[in-house]
């Protein structure tokens, strides 16, 4: 049997002050680390994207390829990366949103997408959704359905399920800090 999401909550990391003090950072690196924690939690997310109808997962660089790549070849479907500014070598579409200091882009190569595909995110944390929802919005705008979008963390407290529940994502997530 899969690890349960209590068994693989277990092997996240927690490290305090980082990057800044009181921010207690919760770190996959320990989970991926472990053989049956990588590929559990690959199996858990792939059973959840199955059930949405995924025809392609997307990705956000870089924490997201790890998982979402990996739930696209255990479901044998196609993988998007959505990057930060600047890799992609084609012409690419792309979305500005606000960080908590300043602003970020994604960008994706258009051409990835097909018209009403129903492309499931995938990362590893939600924390204030605002990455979440700029994929959402540019994957969209290429002319996909997106509907759901699985994380292996929720930070609840901060606010982002609810964020992308606001704008039609529905979110599920194998496991929460508060
Ligand atoms: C982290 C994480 C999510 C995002 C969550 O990525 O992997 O993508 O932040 O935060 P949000 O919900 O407040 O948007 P980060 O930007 O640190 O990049 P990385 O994956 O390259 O480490
Ligand atoms: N861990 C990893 N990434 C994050 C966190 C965290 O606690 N908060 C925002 N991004």
């Amino acid at each position: 049997p899969l690890l349960t999401p209590a068994e693989l909550k277990a092997l996240v990391r927690t490290i305090p002050d980082f990057p800044a003090e009181g921010i207690q950072f919760r770190d996959i690196t320990t989970l991926i680390r472990h053989p049956r924690g990588m590929a559990d939690s690959v199996r858990h997310l792939a059973a959840m994207a199955k059930s949405c109808g995924a025809q392609k997962i997307a990705g956000m660089e870089a924490r997201g390829f790890i998982f979402g790549a990996a739930v696209a070849v255990e479901l044998g479907i196609g993988f998007v990366p959505v990057r930060k500014p600047g890799k992609l070598p084609v012409e690419t579409i792309g979305i500005d949103y606000a960080l908590e200091y300043g602003t970020d882009r994604l960008e994706v190569d258009p051409s990835a997408i097909g018209d009403g595909e129903n492309i499931v995110i995938v990362d590893d944390l939600i924390a204030t959704g605002g990455t979440a929802l700029a994929a959402a919005q540019l994957l969209r705008t290429a002319g996909a359905k997106v509907a759901h979008a699985l994380f292996v963390i929720d930070l609840p407290d901060l606010g982002g399920a609810d964020k992308l529940r606001g704008a039609d994502v529905e979110v599920e997530t194998l496991m929460e800090f508060e």
